[in-house]
């Protein structure tokens, strides 16, 4: 049995700049890796040294046979100072664009994946109304640069994430999250210190994670309406949309209300601005099920992934169709991964994913794109280099990749656009 996809499905995986690039000093994660107390299990040091090894990856995932690449380009680095933009940085991406281009896989670019520049923090950060303009003007000049060859472009990654942390850390008496120490995440000691080192008091130390009340969404999605119009007036045929993390939200009995609440924080609050978007990218890993009290964790006999929420490869077609009752535009499916070592179970866990989106599509919900999370195996923020997700392992020491099997099953699936089962 085999199941056919669209041949113009767009095949592929994922990273962001600074899980990947190694050294990426100059933003404000570098500053909380780096200060006391600090939450991260791992500095990301040389990460996989992607900045410099990119063209072999690119090599290496044509090889695989993958037909597109997601990155992010990274603010902190194309703009070191306020308005000081710089040329070799801007070379840096676009010598990455080109090199996706030469070896035929598509380039999806995310301008924003949760890092932002120290200076942006010292001025007030995502509290700041001023970002919101600052953001566009960066997006421009990114986009004059490299985005002619492009036709996708994704603003923020996970524009919703702040939300659903605050949602984590509101309810982590009741559901304590696994691996992450979310009390010492919010603890301030370590942020004075982040704080400081960005030039700037804890008070005023407004990340991109903690963006979480109305006035940040409101600069977050004012920075997304003002930086789409400044690349549609380079390249009107430019698809611009940003991507939001999506658990397939359920409820049992007595859960209805505070699922529903939960959507609506997740995905409805967003909509009258993603409804002038070419595209809203998806991005799924689990389900959240709810209960009358909240979330319910995974049980003991529930099996997980490596991150410790329920292994639901099912949540993917399920929460497309969520979606789509509300949204009638393209979907990409911009992230979809597991932390595991076991391959097999990676392998499996993408197969009835992807199962669940052929599914969707037989609908006629118009599904564009696969990307897997991750590429590498790389640096999972505040859980360190622990969990697994990519298709290709690196040796910490050596930096040396192996495709994993998962990731020659996918390049396979990629080049036929073809799902055996
Ligand atoms: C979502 C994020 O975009 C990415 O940065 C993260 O590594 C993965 N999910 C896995 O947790």
């Amino acid at each position: 049995m085999q199941l056919k996809f669209p041949e113009t499905f767009i095949w592929g995986t994922a990273t962001a700049a600074h899980q990947v690039e190694g050294y990426n000093d100059n933003c404000d994660v570098w500053a909380e890796e780096h200060s006391e107390g600090s939450p991260y299990k791992d500095l990301s040091g040389a990460a996989v040294d992607h900045y410099n090894r990119f063209r072999e990856d690119i090599a290496l995932m044509a090889d695989i046979g993958l037909k597109s690449y997601r990155f992010s380009v990274e603010w902190a680095r194309i703009e070191p100072e306020p308005g000081v933009y710089s040329a070799e940085q801007l070379d840096h991406y676009r010598e990455v664009v080109q090199t996706c281009l030469k070896y035929g896989l598509k380039p999806l670019v995310t301008m924003f994946h949760f890092t932002s520049p120290q200076w942006l923090m010292r001025d007030g950060g995502w509290s700041n109304p001023e970002t919101a303009d600052r953001f566009a003007k960066y997006c421009e000049v990114v986009f004059r640069e490299i985005g002619e060859p492009l036709d996708y472009v994704l603003t923020f990654n996970e524009a919703n994430l702040p939300v659903m942390l605050k949602e984590l850390f509101t309810n982590m008496e009741f559901m304590p999250p696994v691996g992450m120490d979310a009390k010492s995440w919010i603890a301030p000691g370590w942020r004075e210190s982040a704080a400081r080192a960005c030039g700037t008091t804890v008070d005023r130390y407004f990340t991109f994670h903690m963006a979480s009340e109305a006035e940040s969404i409101a600069i977050v999605m004012d920075a997304h309406r003002k930086a789409r119009a400044a690349m549609k007036a380079i390249k009107p045929s430019i698809q611009i949309g940003m991507s939001l993390a999506l658990p397939d939200v359920q409820a049992i009995e007595g859960g209805e209300e505070l699922a529903a609440a939960a959507w609506q924080d997740y995905f409805g609050q967003f909509l009258p601005v993603i409804r002038e978007d070419d595209f809203l990218g998806v991005q799924n890993y689990t389900t959240e099920i709810y209960g009358s009290q909240g979330v319910i964790p995974a049980g003991e006999e529930d099996e997980k992934t490596d991150m410790g929420y329920a292994y639901a490869p099912e949540a993917l077609g399920a929460v497309v169709r969520k979606v789509h009752r509300d949204l009638k535009l393209p979907i990409l499916i911009t992230e979809h991964g597991i932390a595991t070592e076991d391959d097999a179970k990676r392998l499996s866990f993408i197969r009835e994913g992807l199962k669940g989106l052929h599914a969707c599509i037989q609908e006629g919900i118009d599904v564009r794109a696969y990307a897997y999370w991750s590429t590498f195996d790389n640096f999972e923020w505040t859980f360190g280099y622990t969990p697994r997700f990519g298709i290709i392992a690196v040796d910490r020491e050596t930096q040396a990749r192996t495709v994993k099997n998962s990731g020659k099953w996918l390049g396979r699936v990629a080049q036929n656009s073809v799902l055996p089962l």
